[in-house]
């Protein structure tokens, strides 16, 4: 679907209730599959990735009922039965980066799969960790899907990541769940901590000191989990009111995670009009209502331990700079390069033709900002639901039209992100 991106609006004005977040959707399936008893998940995400999730275990033979009003049912005594098919991630790297440390403790043999972006990206980073605690996985000679994975018993290991990465440190605590002896994993920087917490929740034997984590074999109890706003979703909101002239909208129910909020700081950082009006905790995880004015911003440097506490903003972070004074640099980011999309290369590709002074690096990008996006020209979006709706974004402050091919990617983690976006429009 080729959208077409014009200003025919004054400003943006309004409240918008953040959908639910897809992390926290993940894990809330993949870890009631494995507790004894009968889960129930509310606001589970609309998005195609977590439902990839909730398919799988579905194959995986667990009672999982997924209601009209985003609530999710699963009954479940704990124990997964070998599937008839092979299993398919779709275009969702937590997906098949969980389910492999699930896997690869089970008596039974199982077959990853994924669509063309998935099948390209990196699974090394967790085929060596889970080898090294007793796993037998084959992969492509480029460490890529599909992955076979022959169910072993396993022992824990003591694990370094020198890349900070929350799937990783996921999948080695799945099998850890699992497996002989303890297990940790530590990382240089904190990444994104929903599997920790919702493991303490469940009442897992896990131990978390800074950025190492621990973890013993654990039963784990069913959970009532509410899941709140995804800040990766609001993010693109932000982005817009900070951006466009006259802006002031409320975003209601963000997840605000430590662990998440990389992007709040920076923009604070770049002179954001950004104030969180309140703040509670919902199972755990700290939710709050964030105000967002239209703001004068200036660049800045993005690198270091923050890297990957807004991994997943980067492109929408890229297009704000194009409207900040100065220069913004990105350092660190290496991984961009292993995600949907190769997302240092085609966020620049993308933003230069709307006429940013962008320049991509090896392991980030430089933006001179300040200048006004012209647009009239076609941009692509690489499978990547990010790019898409980066964007979009990016459209609404161009001087003239743009088209958006493919723009049906958003719909991997955000199937009702345009409709919101009109509802603020005026
Ligand atoms: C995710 C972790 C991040 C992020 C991805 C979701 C997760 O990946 O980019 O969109 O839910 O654990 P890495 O752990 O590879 O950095």
């Amino acid at each position: 679907m080729t959208k077409s991106i014009i200003k025919n609006f004054n400003t943006l004005k309004g409240q918008v209730i953040v959908p639910a977040d897809k992390s926290i959707s993940h894990r809330a399936i993949i870890f009631s599959s494995l507790a004894k008893g009968k889960s129930i998940i509310k606001n589970f995400s609309d998005g195609q990735d977590p439902r990839s999730t909730l398919n799988l275990f579905k194959e995986l033979g667990v009672d999982i009922d997924l209601r009209n009003d985003s609530t999710v049912i699963i009954n479940s005594n704990g124990i997964l039965l070998p599937p008839t098919e092979e299993l398919d991630c779709g275009n969702s790297g937590t997906t098949m980066r969980l389910t492999s440390g699930v896997l690869a403790r089970q008596e039974f043999e199982s077959v990853l799969v994924g669509d063309q972006s998935l099948s390209k990206r990196p699974m090394k980073r967790i085929i060596e960790p889970l080898t090294l605690m007793g796993a037998d996985i084959s992969a492509t000679e480029n460490y890529t899907a599909p992955l076979t994975i022959k169910g072993q018993k396993l022992h824990g290991i003591e694990y370094y990541n020198k890349n900070a990465s929350a799937q990783v440190k996921s999948c080695i605590l799945l099998a850890g769940l699992d497996a002989e002896g303890k297990t940790t994993i530590t990382e240089p920087y904190l990444s994104r901590n929903h599997t920790e917490i919702m493991l303490q929740h469940m009442g897992a034997n896990i131990k978390v000191n800074g950025c190492c984590v621990e973890i013993e074999k654990s039963e784990l109890s069913p959970i009532d989990i509410e899941i709140c706003g995804d800040i990766s979703s609001a993010a693109y909101f932000i982005a817009a009111a900070l951006t466009i002239p006259n802006s002031d909208i409320i975003l209601k129910n963000v997840g605000l995670n430590p662990t998440r909020t990389g992007i709040l700081d920076i923009l604070n950082k770049m002179g954001a009009d950004i104030k969180i009006l309140d703040k509670k905790q919902i199972c755990s995880e700290e939710v709050g209502t964030l105000e967002i004015k239209y703001s004068h911003l200036n660049g800045c440097e993005i690198s270091g331990e923050i890297i990957p506490r807004l991994i997943d903003e980067i492109p929408i972070i890229a297009v704000i700079a194009t409207q900040a004074n100065g220069t913004t640099l990105i350092k660190d980011a290496q991984d961009l390069r292993a995600k949907e999309s190769d997302r240092i290369t085609t966020v620049v590709t993308e933003l230069k033709k709307l006429g940013a002074d962008i320049k991509e690096t090896p392991d980030g990008m430089i933006i001179n900002g300040g200048k006004q996006l012209i647009g009239n020209c076609e941009v692509e979006t690489y499978h990547d639901h990010r790019l898409a709706m980066s964007l979009y974004v990016a459209g609404l402050i161009c001087q003239k039209e743009i088209s958006i091919n493919h723009f049906e990617w958003v719909n991997i983690s955000f199937p009702t992100f345009e409709e919101l976006f009109e509802s603020i429009k005026v």
